[in-house]
């Protein structure tokens, strides 16, 4: 969360940093700012409210320096107010931060004893102090950050610079992402790619405790210290512009890329001619020793993680245990050498993911990333890797990331079940053969955009949504919940239907929508059962059923028509419609739909 850029060269600086902020808005929009070098002074502008309020603020305000910092909030210490924004100036210093400082409250006593004042609420204020007073001590600026580093605890990518040193600016870091790019005569530093790709396609990813001094023609990276030779990445990046291509928003462009998407995530491991799965770059040797399978992941990616234990364990037979990753962290988690741990994130920076991976690797299990990112913290970090390949996912609420990651989970399912002896060959190629068609069938699901359109207006006025499904579409019914509840900051459910006997049942009367996923599959009668018992108490229903189904159809006020499909296809057809319902009942009560409140779409902090 929070987005930080820096930049040293000729071009306009401001305009880089505005340039490189749009793109890293996705981590956080609550407030922004700059520091900018101008006759020799550090001058420093910041606002409330999203990077626009900026943008407006500076105007056409010139600066005559070749270096600045920038900032992208997501609040953790104070409020989203102008004082909290960043950077954070204590006399000669100017800092940015992505990150918690968790001695915070204990920092923040000993400076005020000793006489600091503080302008703001943030942790962040507290290590430009800090800096500030090393600097005041006659430290040049890297050695104050040295002294500082063995003071604060925590999160931390910082940028910062300070008017004594014009020249240069420092970057250092733990845990959260930065990276550094080095063109001619140019340095850009960046907690993402996106905001470096436009200028250099050299970058280096710090490594944890890794110290950068950037001057324009000179640039040091430092571990424990000592100077190194950094291994630069040259990056793969044909401008994959974050660009609505007309579309209203960034979310509605990535359900239609969708197909696409889905396409460019399966085919790396499929052989067309044989109609087989071949897992790139995984040992195939490996899977074949492994006894049980955790699979840890956060939000949306956990989703995708449950449909993959469904498939897993009913393709290859291997006990499979599901795992929010800020749970598995510190639940003292048994795991078995001969597991393999697989973790989902799309953005591959998630922090609880991210531990869970170094808990996983420490107890001497192997580790497979199913990441968007490449070159993210946890793709880096990982044995084995997979990728969602869907392209750059700017909207908050993910979308083609998951659907991709269905995709992905199947493969894997199939190819465990391959070297356990599970499938026999014609099953193997009938699922390839229908992974394959799949694109082609949602784009024709995707036609249900405009039934929501029109229906949104009438959705909207629901006090609370139930999404319900069985067996591999329950995890798209808490996916449909959780959309709802981002984008459109409704109560919503998603329950197993077989449960809501259990309880939820006595939520149900004629407030609530019921969104039902009800496919023509072993479960269908079950589920219907389920369907009438809340129908009897006066729910509305949408049902995403079989096409045919005449029963559904008049079991339900709209009923959404799928082509019949299985277990392993259902699901990631279902997800459309479960996806446009909650972006047209958001759009048509006026929600931020790209960016909805108070979340941030890579959440770096625990
Ligand atoms: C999805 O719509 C969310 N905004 C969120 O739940 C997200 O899936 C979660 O934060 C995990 O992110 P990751 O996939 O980047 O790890």
């Amino acid at each position: 969360m929070c987005g930080i850029v820096g930049y040293l060269g000729d071009k306009d600086v401001k305009n880089v940093l505005i340039e490189g902020l749009k793109t890293l808005e996705y981590r956080g929009y609550d407030s922004a700012g700059v520091s900018i070098f101008n006759a020799g002074k550090i001058e420093k502008v910041r606002a409330a409210g999203k990077l626009q309020s900026l943008i407006d603020k500076i105007g056409s305000t010139g600066f005559d320096g070749s270096l600045g910092i920038a900032h992208t909030r997501w609040a953790t210490h104070g409020k989203p107010t102008e004082r909290n924004a960043h950077p954070h100036t204590v006399n000669k210093v100017s800092l940015v931060h992505n990150g918690i400082i968790e001695n915070y409250m204990e920092l923040r006593e000993e400076l005020v004893a000793c006489g600091s004042v503080m302008s703001s609420d943030t942790d962040t204020e507290l290590v430009a102090h800090l800096i500030s007073k090393e600097v005041d001590s006659g430290k040049d600026l890297y050695e104050a950050v040295l002294e500082v580093k063995k003071k604060i605890t925590g999160a931390y990518a910082v940028l910062v610079m300070s008017e004594d040193q014009p020249e240069e600016i420092i970057g250092f870091k733990c845990g959260p992402p930065l990276i550094v790019g080095l063109g001619e005569g140019e340095v850009v530093f960046a907690s993402d790619v996106q905001a470096i790709a436009p200028h250099t396609k050299k970058v280096f990813y710090l490594e944890d405790e890794d110290v950068v001094l950037a001057r324009k023609d000179d640039l040091k990276i430092f571990r424990e210290s000592k100077k190194i030779d950094p291994v630069w990445t040259e990056l793969d990046w044909s401008k994959q512009v974050a660009e609505k291509s007309g579309y209203e928003h960034f979310m509605l462009k990535e359900i239609f890329e969708q197909p696409r998407a889905f396409a460019a995530a399966i085919e790396p491991h499929i052989n067309i001619e044989r109609q087989s799965v071949v897992l790139k770059d995984i040992d195939v040797s490996l899977l074949k020793d492994i006894d049980r399978i955790f699979i840890v992941a956060c939000g949306t990616s956990y989703y995708a993680g449950m449909y993959g234990e469904y498939v897993i364990e009913k393709l290859a037979g291997v006990p499979v245990e599901l795992e929010i990753a800020s749970e598995f962290r510190y639940k003292e988690p048994f795991i078995p050498s001969s597991s393999l741990v697989v973790v989902i994130s799309q953005s591959g920076e998630t922090a609880d993911t991210l531990a869970a991976l170094r808990l996983a690797k420490e107890k001497g299990a192997k580790v497979l990333s199913l990441c968007n990112t490449k070159h993210s913290t946890i793709d880096r970090e990982a044995d084995f890797k997979l990728y969602m390949n869907s392209g750059v996912e700017v909207g908050v609420a993910s979308t083609k990331a998951f659907i991709s990651s269905l995709g992905v989970m199947t493969l894997l399912a199939t190819q465990l079940s391959k070297v356990h002896d599970r499938v026999p060959k014609e099953d193997e190629q009938s699922i390839v053969r229908s992974l394959l068609g799949l694109p082609s069938v949602m784009e024709s699901v995707l036609a249900y955009d405009k039934f929501f359109a029109k229906a949104a207006d009438d959705l909207k006025k629901f006090k609370g949504f139930l999404y319900m499904g069985r067996g591999t579409n329950y995890p798209i019914a808490l996916e449909g919940a959780l959309k709802m509840k981002e984008l459109a900051y409704k109560h919503a459910e998603g329950y197993a239907a077989g449960e809501m006997k259990h309880g939820p049942l006595a939520l149900i009367d004629e407030e609530i929508l019921i969104f039902m996923l009800c496919p023509q599959d072993h479960l269908y009668e079950k589920t219907l059962s389920n369907l009438e018992e809340a129908k009897a108490r006066g729910g509305y229903i949408v049902s995403v059923g079989t096409k045919g189904d005449e029963q559904l159809k008049s079991l339900s006020e709209h009923f959404l028509a799928l082509p019949k499909g299985d277990f392993i296809t259902n699901p990631i057809l279902e997800t459309i419609p479960v996806q446009l319902v909650s972006y047209h009942v958001a759009k048509a009560l006026g929600c931020d739909v790209d960016q909805p409140r108070n979340l941030a779409k890579s959440v770096t902090v625990e």
